[in-house]
């Protein structure tokens, strides 16, 4: 069969990325311009700088990616973007680039759900993963317990109800007064702290929900470090990291478990990028210590946003001949499975 080469883009929040992905796990390049340093200073990312930025840097960035692959436009067969959930004026930037693209060389525009591209970075990292599998997607604006049937074929079996886990990691950061983004500066700390040191609470939801709730840890968090201001207690910032991540982790793992239990599956792939985070990833293998489901999860440069996962979700869409007209649209809350 003759190969698929897809060029795709990714724009939803505040990565610049643009890749070239053959048969959805190739990776032949992979050009990520992060605008963090940018948003750093504002303590979180402002759309309309986040959409600027992406205008400014589009076209280097698919011509970077196109040359580090070592191809031109005669190669792609198809362009795959993403064109949701995240940051409408973002997303615009990235879909009416490849829009242009498409009508100007006569390509197939293949849209991508920035969630699946999130899931198929496993796809790239684990050459042999094949569906069905449970994905855990925990990223700055979701977590969700997805259950991969088939390629493309995606049920949601849990969702928050609130706070994305990322934004919990980030808002504690910040009221922590660690910086931006906090998930990676938690992590850090967290290593060195006591994750008993603090008891904060683990939300469950009702008996057999698969639902997640974080804003209450969130509060409990924020509460803990007021009251011992108030009282002139010492507050030590290594174990509120540790025992609040370990809140988080501890729920997430049990909650994903049961799911691929459930749907009798045996593999579990995290995904997005919470994904990163290290205490989730020991949590899980220690409570897969007796058990014979598979633990996988991408290496970092994956987990977060990039345009390479886009590539790789495309190639699927491609192969279903899902394709996408000058009519597209961004859409910032596009939910999986639309
Ligand atoms: O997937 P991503 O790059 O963007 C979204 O689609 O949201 O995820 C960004 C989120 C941020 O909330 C960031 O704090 C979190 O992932 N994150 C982490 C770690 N690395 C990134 N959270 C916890 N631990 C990490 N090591
Ligand atoms: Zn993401």
């Amino acid at each position: 069969m003759k190969d698929v080469t897809i060029l795709s883009i990714e724009t939803s929040c505040d990565e610049t990325s643009a890749a070239v992905v053959i048969n959805g796990r190739d990776v032949r390049s992979n050009m990520i311009y992060s605008q963090i340093d940018i948003h750093k200073k504002f303590g979180g990312v402002v759309p309309e700088v986040a959409s600027r930025n992406h205008v400014e840097k589009i076209s280097q960035v698919v011509d970077e990616a196109l040359d580090e692959a070592n191809m031109t436009f005669d190669d792609i067969d198809g362009i795959a973007v993403t064109y949701g959930p995240g940051l409408v004026g973002a997303l615009l930037v990235g879909v009416s680039y490849a829009k242009g693209l498409c009508y100007t060389l006569d390509k197939p525009l293949i849209p991508v759900n920035h969630i699946e591209g999130h899931i198929c970075a496993n796809f790239i990292a684990h050459k042999e993963l094949e569906p069905p599998f449970i994905s855990l997607v925990v990223s700055g604006g979701h977590t969700h317990i997805v259950y991969v049937k088939d390629y493309g074929v995606y049920e949601i079996l849990g969702k928050t109800r609130d706070d994305a886990a990322g934004e919990a990691f980030d808002k504690v950061a910040r009221s922590m007064g660690l910086g931006y983004p906090g998930g990676p500066l938690i992590d850090k700390l967290a290593k060195e702290g006591n994750p008993e040191a603090i008891d904060f609470p683990r939300v469950h939801l009702e008996k057999d929900s698969l639902d997640f709730s974080f804003s209450g840890i969130k509060s409990a968090v924020l509460n803990y470090l007021n009251q011992q201001k108030q009282k002139n207690l010492e507050i030590i910032p290594k174990d509120v990291a540790a025992s609040f991540q370990k809140s988080v982790v501890e729920v997430i793992a049990k909650k994903v478990i049961r799911a691929a239990e459930q749907v009798g599956v045996k593999t579990i792939v995290l995904a997005g990028g919470v994904a990163a985070n290290s205490g989730l990833r020991l949590e899980f293998e220690e409570q897969l210590k007796n058990s014979d489901i598979n633990f996988l999860y991408p290496p970092i440069i994956l987990c977060t946003d990039n345009a390479a996962m886009i590539g790789s979700a495309g190639y699927f869409e491609y192969k279903n001949s899902r394709f996408a007209d000058q009519t597209l649209n961004a859409i910032s809350n596009l939910k999986l499975g639309e």
